[in-house]
């Protein structure tokens, strides 16, 4: 989706889009930021901010924050909900470039904002950040799981196997397609379709993609979502599950 989309999305925000800070079952992030030695000197960039949810949070532990999007409209709606805060700066940014910003932070969070179906742009995207951390800069991020749509797509399968064991494969296969496809999505490069075409993410693909960008230490954990939130989202729910649909919770050292 392109920042025009973004700017259309923005007035119903709350009920299209799923926050790890808001909707999830557990989100480390705000712990992991809050242990952050010395943060009250330290200048944090939110990229992909959306209408600045992290905001206040960031405002109230670290030194300098900046929030960026490259949807005006979703700046302008953050800066108007976060008018008081001091030390917090927003700005209509895309994050595919952010030459003026290098070696500038000594956090980077980005929070589900790295959705662009452009692989060539996805790996642009990390190697920015990359360069705009200072030494030794850490790096927050959430991206979407792809591993989650192969979870449905088996959930969805076992199913109808369990409703009549003799079921032919084929017949499995067709079911589950009918439901997945029109979703259309792609499970070869990691691109999901419901209203537009965006990036998720396999778990050995964050490994290689921030390591190709010059991370280090990287550690991936999962932030989980209740089913009905999934479902709220347009999945399909499967509450007797224990395993839990998931976002990737990515940490990572420049
Ligand atoms: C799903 S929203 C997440 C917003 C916010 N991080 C949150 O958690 O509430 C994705 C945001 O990323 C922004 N975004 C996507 N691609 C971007 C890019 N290339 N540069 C800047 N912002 C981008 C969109 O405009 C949108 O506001």
């Amino acid at each position: 989706m392109d920042s025009k989309e973004w700017d259309g999305i923005s007035k119903d925000y709350y009920t299209e889009i799923l926050s790890p800070i808001r909707d999830s079952q557990n989100s480390p992030l705000l712990n992991d930021l809050k242990i952050i030695n010395h943060k009250e000197k330290l200048s944090v960039a939110d990229l992909g901010c959306g209408l600045g949810e992290l905001s206040p949070f960031l405002s109230k532990y670290f030194n300098r924050v900046f929030c960026m999007d490259f949807s005006p409209k979703m700046i302008e709606r953050a800066k108007k909900s976060n008018k008081d805060l001091s030390n917090v700066e927003f700005i209509v940014q895309d994050i595919s470039d952010l030459r003026e910003f290098y070696n500038s932070f000594d956090v980077i969070t980005s929070i589900n904002s790295i959705l662009t179906p452009d692989l060539h742009k996805v790996d642009k995207i990390f190697l920015e950040i990359y360069n705009s951390l200072k030494q030794k800069g850490k790096f927050f991020c959430v991206l979407p799981s792809m591993e989650v749509f192969s979870y449905e797509s088996l959930l969805l399968a076992h199913e109808e196997i369990d409703k009549k064991h003799e079921k032919k494969i084929e017949d499995v296969r067709k079911i589950v397609r009918s439901f997945i496809k029109r979703k259309e999505h792609d499970f070869l490069l990691g691109i999901t379709n419901f209203e537009g075409k965006q990036k998720a993410y396999y778990r050995f693909e964050i490994l290689w993609r921030l390591n190709k960008a010059g991370f280090k230490n990287i550690i991936i954990k999962k932030i989980f979502y209740p089913w009905e939130e999934f479902e709220k989202a347009g999945q399909k729910a499967f509450p007797d599950e224990e395993m839990l649909p998931w976002d990737w919770y990515v940490i990572a050292d420049k």
